[in-house]
């Protein structure tokens, strides 16, 4: 049940998780960034709405406008609600060369996503409307040697190709286990 407290529409649930969140991460180094990361990964779709933000903003005392260019600097965060899944392409430059831009486009095709100018494919993040999916890019996943890279579900694949790109998908619109 959400409900209003002071100027937050958090429910008591949500207060309480970021209240002991806080406490937990006081004093520390990256405090803001401990703290945001536990939050967004405690939500049901993986993100930080703008009435989480406040509240972290209003309870640590740190600006809002500096608690968003933290969030908006850091490609982890999100602010739209995430899909079930999670599919992210690498879009580095050996995972370029080896092929990443056409698991982008089949990938788009496969989970019918608008194409986006080339210039923003480098911080992609679509979600279907039905939120199963969401499709994003990364800048490099620091596993060169692997290109072309792609996480699905925090899991990294490496030599990447269409054809077991499409069976990683199929694996999870039919909710099994991979081989
Ligand atoms: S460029 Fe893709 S993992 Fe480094």
């Amino acid at each position: 049940m959400a409900i209003m407290s002071g100027q937050t529409a958090l429910s008591l649930e949500e207060q309480s998780f970021a209240d002991r969140t806080i406490a937990a991460q006081s004093g520390k180094p990256g405090a803001l960034l401990g703290i945001l990361e536990s939050l967004q990964e405690h939500h049901p779709n993986k993100y930080l709405s703008a009435d989480v933000l406040e509240y972290v903003a209003e309870k640590t005392d740190i600006p809002l406008a500096q608690i968003y260019s933290v969030v908006t600097f850091y490609a982890l965060f999100n602010l739209e609600p995430q899909g079930d899944h999670t599919i992210c392409i690498c879009r580095g430059t050996a995972c370029h060369t080896r092929g990443s831009r056409n698991l982008l486009q089949r990938l788009r095709l496969e989970l019918g996503l608008p194409e986006e100018s080339e210039e923003g494919a480098d911080k992609l993040c679509l979600t279907t409307p039905d939120r199963r999916y969401s499709l994003r890019t990364v800048a490099c996943f620091g596993q060169c040697a692997l290109a072309p890279v792609v996480e699905v579900d925090h899991e990294i694949f490496g030599h990447m190709n269409e054809r077991t790109l499409h069976r990683e998908l199929e694996h999870l619109q039919s909710g099994r286990k991979k081989s």
